[in-house]
């Protein structure tokens, strides 16, 4: 890559001081905040965003060029497309901001990205339903438990699920008003939960707004790698936010997100038409899958 650093560029000893000094001005501002963490945010933001605008030395044209993309982040942004979040997604600050706050507990489960296609209030299902609705899709069989990290049982945990369809959307992305491929549901006595949902497919965030033209200009795909959101809250636990990938999917190691994490890759395994199926249901012609994901909830407060 060609050599864009200000090594490259030296800058006179004054140029420096005006620099330093024009810095150290901005920062004794956010010096006197009533609000002690916001002053402390804002001072450590602008520490880190003079340093970049010195280090790449940074041109007017393309200040405006950022201006004009956040601009335009804005106009497309409404109730139901949020261009901000796709943005720290590609950027990778969501999927860090969920590192630093969910730090591993013992065996707990990993947590990763939310996305911005969960729905409240998405339809119960009792265990072993189906959450499809009319989503398209290879029917998967999801069972597992939930538990504490001493593997005590978590009965009544709350499970929502919700995932694409095979064409690659959700249902919120239809203009129908369908509910569909989401619900929620609880685990039994021992902890333990399954559902019908369907073999997770790979799809592209929204690309067709500033987001897509950035990940278009620096040779990015807006494709996520094929995954099934879950979020399971229980009493006293810490909440998790996660989702399970398909091992073997080629795009593991390209999700547009930076949602992989190597312990969510779940084997899924194929089924052919007419093999019995875990609850005795009849699938008729269809071929099936069947996964497993053993859930563990960290304590409220680690
Ligand atoms: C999702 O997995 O639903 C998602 C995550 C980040 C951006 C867009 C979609
Ligand atoms: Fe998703």
């Amino acid at each position: 890559m060609t050599e864009f650093n200000i090594a490259a560029q030296p800058i006179s000893p004054q140029q420096r001081e005006a620099e330093d000094a024009l810095e150290a001005t901005v920062l004794a501002s956010f010096g006197n905040a009533d609000n002690e963490r916001l002053g402390f945010l804002m001072q450590s933001l602008t520490r880190h965003l003079h340093a970049f605008i010195r280090e790449v030395r940074l041109t007017e044209d393309e200040w405006q060029a950022a201006i004009e993309f956040l601009t335009a982040a804005g106009n497309i942004t409404d109730d139901k497309r949020q261009e901000f979040i796709l943005l720290s997604d590609v950027l990778g600050a969501s999927a860090q901001c969920i590192s630093v706050n969910n730090q591993a507990y013992k065996g707990a489960t990993e947590a990763t990205v939310f996305g911005p296609f969960f729905v409240e209030n998405a339809p119960h299902i009792e265990l072993g339903g189906d959450i499809a609705g009319v989503a398209s899709g290879l029917p998967c069989w999801v069972e597992g438990t939930v538990t504490d990290t001493d593997g005590a049982p978590l009965p009544g945990a709350r499970i929502e699920v919700w995932e694409a369809d095979d064409q690659g959307q959700y249902d919120v992305q239809y203009p129908d008003g369908r509910i569909s491929g989401r619900a929620h549901l609880f685990s039994d006595a021992q902890g333990e939960f399954r559902f019908w949902g369907l073999t997770p497919t790979a799809y592209p965030i929204p690309h067709d707004g500033p987001v897509g033209l950035l990940l278009e200009a620096v040779g990015r795909s807006p494709v996520r790698a094929a995954h099934l959101h879950f979020m399971v809250s229980a009493e006293g636990m810490r909440t998790l936010v996660t989702h399970i990938f398909v091992r073997g999917d080629e795009l593991l190691d390209k999700d547009s997100v930076f949602g992989v994490k190597q312990s969510l890759i779940k084997e899924f395994v194929e089924h052919a038409p007419g093999t019995a199926t875990p609850d005795g249901r009849d699938l008729g012609d269809r071929a099936w899958t069947q996964t497993r994901f053993d859930i563990v909830l960290a304590p409220q407060g680690t």
